[in-house]
Parts: structure tokens; C-alpha cells; sequence
């Protein structure tokens, strides 16, 4: 009879039975001429398969390649006493078909070409890199991260909403906007999602999005990409302190999700050994004193001159801080004029703004947040003081009008969370096929 087919995480229930499993060989080694190992992979897991004999003799076993397709039947067993092989099980194949062959040598993409191969020999291969070990572990990762965040945000009684991509109004500056021809107007692609999620306060309260944002980024950074996968919150009738509060609460919890799952807690471990949840309260430093951080510390402009008041902290002394201090920092109240139009001025001190950026040790700025000028005349004095046309605005400034509220929310790169995480180098690595300067492929 036809024996049943299984995948590879489902080995243990189907233990000294003969099964049959697809899957692409992901390891193969040859010993003498009767034996044969093939570690198969098949997205679920890793399982070992051994031929002996006559199965190794045939043309297919000996012109066997990385990356190939094949079917294997035969007995999963626990692996015997002393023996090793990823997942713990071995397949005694009796008999195996090639459903499709790859070229093997060179063109292989295996785990070892794509760690050590040229960065940009990895990008433009990485249909074939996201096969490796390193890579789909991240992906996956990626994926139960972004379920947490959903859980996280669903648990708290927030809505998820969908906002469009195709807009007509900046959010973050125009030196960043991408543009495009809309049946012959002229568009952008959506830097943020926040004004949406504004504009949903009024009837579903506290709401969510897990959106892409576009940002024309043209250096080449670490952290920075083209298109990134743009988590957002909005929440009404909150303080400064309250959002402060959902910010940490919020990392803090989708890391203790994703870590209490068994499955991706060991991703986690592999990728990233010495990561810990983290539990003590998140440092609070405002703007001002990271500056005189900076000074007290050494740490200057290139020509040797100290940073001052007023200028924006670029990304290398914000990672020398936040590295050095080597803990979660919410760097809070950076003034007015190196911050988005949309941000409030503080009571006490007009110079600065009720703004936050969380910054994490390896990664820097992961989070970017504040409260939103609620008072419609403050609101069009921003407009004025940025030089901005109000009118494409002209929705966002009817929540000024009909029954406004104090509130605020945040956006977290999904790729810097992940970087941060699973200690990658870059985000460019946290995401399925980066888009960065010079790279839209694949
Ligand atoms: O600090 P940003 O620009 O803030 C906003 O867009 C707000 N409107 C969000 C809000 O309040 N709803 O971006 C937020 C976060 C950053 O902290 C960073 O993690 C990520 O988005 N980010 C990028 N990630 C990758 N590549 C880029 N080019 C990014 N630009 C921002
Ligand atoms: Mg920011």
C-alpha cells in the first residue's frame, strides 16, 4: 500500500512506520560506494535519510545535487544511541524518486556560499539564500514576531486597520517621499500610516496597523531601508507618560510571547545565544542630557567639536550611547525643529516636544514616537512654521474640528526590532527581499 505522507515536524508521532516525504536536499554526503546520507528539508524541519546498497547505485544517486526535489519512502525511526542528525529522527529510505534536479556546484546556494559569498552576490541571489539555515530561521522568527505583535495589541482590546499605500500627504519630511504618477496627479508612497490611524480614534479607539512604509533613504546605512514593514499604535486620551508606558510594555511583551514558545525560542538561541528577555524598567534620558552624555563621554562630531543643543543625535554617536549604556533607552523631548510637524511642545519648556525614540543596544532607534498637536490653531501654526500647503491635509485637519482629543502614538521597524532580537548585522537581513539604494531585485 501507499504509505501515508507526512512532514518532517510531524516525525515523532509517525516513529516506526513507513512513510513517505518531499523535501529539497539541503545536506548530502557520500560514504564509500553503499551508503548514502541526505539531510532533507522541507520548511517543517531537517530529517536525516540514509540509502544503502543498491539505492546509492543507480544513475540518479550518483549524480545527486544540493537543492535538488525528491521523495523518499521508508522507515522513521528514532535516531540509534550516539548518533546525531538535526531533528533526531532517520529515514531508512527503500525508495526515492528526483522530482527536480539543480544544477549543483557552483550555482548551489547552500548555507556555506551564501555566509561567506559577497553582500552583493547574497541580495542578488537571495531567493536562493532565504533556503539556507540562517536565513529561513530569521524569516520565521519574523513571522511568529509579527503574530506577537498582533496578539500583543489584540489582547489590549485594540482594532487592526488597513490604511492605503498610495497617498497624497507627507508625514516624516518631503526629502525622504517617493513619488509617482497617479492617473496624472501626483502621489507618494505612504511614509507612515499614523494620520490614518488618527483619523480612526473617534469610532474604534485604540488602533493598530502592521503596514509597509517607503522612505527614500539614499545612503547606505545599516538600518535603513526603502520599504520596511511599519508596526503602528494610536491610542486616544493617553499622556506623555502613559505612551511612554505602552512602549515599553509593548517590547517587553511580544519578546516574552515569542520567547515562551518553545519553537521560536530555540530560532532565538541560535541565532542570537546570548539573548535574554529583558525585565528591569527601560533607562528614561531626555534629549538634553544625551547631549551632555555625548560631551561627558567623548564623543564629538568627526572635526573633533562637541554636539550641542538643538542638533539631531546622528545614527553612529546614538549607537555609541546606547551601546555603551548597553540597556533599552527611551530618549525622550527632542526639540521642536528636528521633529516632525505634528509634534507637541511641552508646557514647561517650549524649546522641546513630547517625542520619543526608543533605542536599543546593536540597533539604536527602533521606535519613534510622540503626542500629535490636537488644537486645531496649533496645528495650522506647525503647517505655517513647516511650510507646508495645508490643503491635501484638509481631512487631517477636520479631526481638529470635529471633536478633537489629546493623544498620541508610535511606529516600530519591524526590521530594526528584528535586528535588534537576533543580533543580524542589518535589517536588510530581517526581511524577506530588501529594498535598499541601487537594489529592487529580486
Ligand atoms: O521615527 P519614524 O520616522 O516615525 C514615524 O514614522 C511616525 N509617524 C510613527 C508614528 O508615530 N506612528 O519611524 C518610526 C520607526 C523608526 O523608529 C524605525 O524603527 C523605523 O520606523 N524606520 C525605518 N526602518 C527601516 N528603514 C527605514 N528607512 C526606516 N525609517 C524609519
Ligand atoms: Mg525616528
Amino acid at each position: 500500500p501507499e504509505p501515508k505522507l507526512i512532514r518532517i515536524k510531524d516525525a515523532t508521532e509517525n516513529r516506526g512506520q513507513r512513510v513517505k516525504v518531499f523535501g529539497w536536499v539541503n545536506r548530502l554526503r557520500v560514504q564509500g560506494k553503499d551508503m548514502m546520507f541526505i539531510v532533507l528539508r522541507d520548511g517543517t524541519g531537517y530529517l536525516q535519510c540514509v540509502l544503502t546498497n543498491t539505492l546509492c547505485h543507480t544513475f540518479d544517486a550518483l549524480t545527486l545535487t544540493l537543492e535538488s526535489t525528491v521523495v523518499l519512502y521508508g522507515v522513521v525511526d528514532k535516531l540509534p544511541e550516539g548518533k546525531t542528525a538535526p531533528g533526531g529522527h532517520e529515514l531508512t529510505v527503500d525508495y526515492w524518486e528526483v522530482v527536480g534536479k539543480a544544477p549543483g556546484g557552483d550555482d548551489a546556494i547552500t548555507n556555506k556560499v551564501s555566509a561567506e559569498s559577497d553582500p552583493s552576490i547574497q541580495y542578488q541571489q537571495r531567493h536562493l539564500v532565504i533556503r539556507g539555515d540562517t536565513a529561513s530561521a530569521v524569516l520565521k522568527v519574523r513571522s511568529r514576531v509579527m503574530r506577537a505583535f498582533r496578539d500583543h495589541f489584540d489582547s489590549a482590546g485594540y482594532f487592526e486597520v488597513t490604511p492605503p499605500c498610495m497617498v497624497q500627504t507627507q508625514v516624516e519630511g518631503g526629502s525622504t517621499l517617493f513619488s509617482f504618477n497617479y492617473y496624472g496627479e501626483q502621489a507618494y508612497l505612504t511614509q507612515s500610516s499614523q494620520l490614518y490611524l488618527e483619523t480612526c480614534l473617534p469610532s474604534m479607539g485604540a488602533v493598530y496597523t502592521m503596514a509597509e512604509s517607503y522612505r527614500a533613504e539614499k545612503s547606505h546605512t545599516r538600518r535603513h531601508l526603502s520599504e520596511y514593514t511599519h508596526c503602528e499604535a494610536e491610542i486616544p486620551f493617553i499622556s506623555f507618560n502613559d505612551l511612554l508606558d505602552c512602549i515599553e510594555n509593548m517590547v517587553k511583551d511580544v519578546v516574552n510571547r515569542v520567547w515562551a514558545e518553545p519553537e521560536t525560542r530555540s530560532m532565538i538561541e541560535q541565532l542570537n545565544p546570548d539573548f535574554k528577555p529583558y525585565t528591569e524598567p527601560f533607562v528614561r534620558m531626555r534629549y538634553e542630557e544625551a547631549i551632555k552624555w555625548l560631551n561627558d563621554n567623548g564623543v564629538k562630531h568627526e572635526d573633533g567639536s562637541d554636539y550641542v543643543f538643538g542638533e539631531d543625535i546622528p545614527e553612529s554617536p546614538e549607537r555609541a550611547m546606547t551601546n555603551k549604556i548597553g540597556k533599552p533607552i527611551l530618549l525622550t523631548h527632542f526639540p521642536g525643529p528636528i521633529k516632525a510637524f505634528y509634534m507637541p511642545a511641552t508646557k514647561e519648556d517650549p524649546r522641546v516636544t513630547e517625542s520619543v525614540d526608543l533605542l536599543m543596544p546593536g540597533v539604536g532607534e527602533i521606535v519613534g514616537g510622540s503626542m500629535r498637536i490636537w488644537d486645531h490653531e496649533d496645528l495650522l501654526a506647525a503647517y505655517k512654521r513647516e511650510g507646508l500647503d495645508t490643503a491635501p491635509y484638509y481631512w487631517y485637519l477636520d479631526q481638529r474640528k470635529y471633536g478633537t482629543c489629546p493623544h498620541g502614538g508610535f511606529g516600530l521597524g519591524v526590521e530594526r526590532f528584528l535586528a535588534w532580537l537576533l543580533d543580524r548585522y542589518t535589517v536588510r537581513e530581517c526581511c524577506l527581499y530588501p529594498r535598499f539604494v541601487d537594489r529592487c531585485q529580486p
